[in-house]
């Protein structure tokens, strides 16, 4: 039964090994995400042509329109690990990468060749330009792997976004998207188990898979993933689901746990992880946030007719 440390969520190792038609094939489909660096300086010859990758990463358009901090100071990664939850791989980590959407740049090209930019107020441009952000983050990562480095992910800089901002000095316009953790592993991770293809991918349309071959596929992801049941656990699953959908579904997941007799994976994952009441408060705070980085897309665009620029 699984004690739930901070690692569990992230499911279960999957020990099979294929055997593939090239290097490439064998590195995008058996990579892992890397928690555990050896204390090993990134050569720069090394660094360049991994941060290259990021740059030759299509972007829509071709504008690029993001940027990466690169840091290598231990007193900023361990700022960085204890601002993000308190994850001890991002202060050991020979560098971390910060990407962020980067409409300062563009605006300021923009301005200096006497063009309209509006960028900064449109959805459009930003629905995309997070997907540039993201897309060249994960050429990143491929290239690392591909140079034996390794990396994770960081996502709860979202948790610090002003804080991020203060510590890079960040200017309006720029928006930190996710943080990538980045060294020599200690030892090569495990790739997880992930869904089938027959549960990712449908033919042609929206294919709607059968309740027992959907519960199937994730108990064959998370096969060892069954929660003991502490008082504690129980406690805080039952007010999670109280605030979520009212008393009765609290009585119903409750009873549920105690006859299975262990906290599944899904219970876990949005009862007691992701806390299903926690996620969605805030959310006014967030655009606050938008606002505050010079992005306004979230209110009706004004044009600036008037501006003297
Ligand atoms: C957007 C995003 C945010 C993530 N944030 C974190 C994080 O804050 N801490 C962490 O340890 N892993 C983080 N991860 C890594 C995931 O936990 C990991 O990809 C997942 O557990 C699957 O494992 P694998 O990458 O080894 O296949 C993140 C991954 C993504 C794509």
């Amino acid at each position: 039964m699984a004690k739930n440390n901070q690692l569990d969520h992230h499911g279960d190792p999957d020990g099979s090994r294929g055997s593939y038609p090239n290097e490439t094939m064998r590195l995008v489909i058996e990579r892992a995400s890397c928690r555990s660096f050896a204390p090993k300086q990134i050569e720069p010859e090394v660094m360049d042509l991994v941060l290259r990758a990021g740059a030759a990463a299509a972007s829509g358009g071709n504008l690029q329109p993001f940027s990466i901090i690169r840091t290598e100071k231990r007193q900023t990664a361990e700022r960085l690990a204890e601002l993000c939850g308190g994850q001890p791989w991002i202060a050991e980590a020979a560098a971390n990468l910060l990407f962020c959407i980067d409409y300062h740049r563009l605006e300021r090209w923009a301005k200096l060749e006497t063009a309209p930019f509006t960028a900064t107020c449109s959805f459009r441009h930003f629905w995309i330009s997070f997907q540039d952000t993201v897309i060249a983050a994960q050429n990143i990562c491929t290239a690392a792997d591909a140079m034996g480095l390794g990396s994770v992910y960081i996502g709860t800089v979202l948790e610090c976004l002003r804080e991020v901002r203060t510590i890079f000095e960040l200017p309006a316009g720029v928006f930190p998207v996710v943080l990538l953790s980045m060294g020599y592993p200690k030892v090569r991770p495990e790739p997880r188990k992930k869904l089938g293809l027959g549960v990712i991918v449908h033919s042609e349309k929206y294919n709607e898979i059968e309740d027992h071959a959907l519960v199937a596929a994730y108990d064959k992801k998370y096969p060892q993933s069954k929660f003991e049941i502490t008082e504690d656990r129980l406690a805080t699953i039952e007010v999670v689901c109280r605030r979520t959908y009212g008393e009765a579904f609290a009585r119903e997941c409750i009873a549920r746990i105690k006859s299975q007799g262990y906290i599944s994976a899904a219970q876990n994952y949005f009862g007691l992880h992701y806390r299903a009441d926690d996620l969605p408060q805030g959310n006014e705070e967030f655009l606050e946030i938008m606002e505050e980085f010079g992005f306004g897309w979230l209110r009706k665009y004004q044009p600036d007719v008037n501006a003297i620029r």
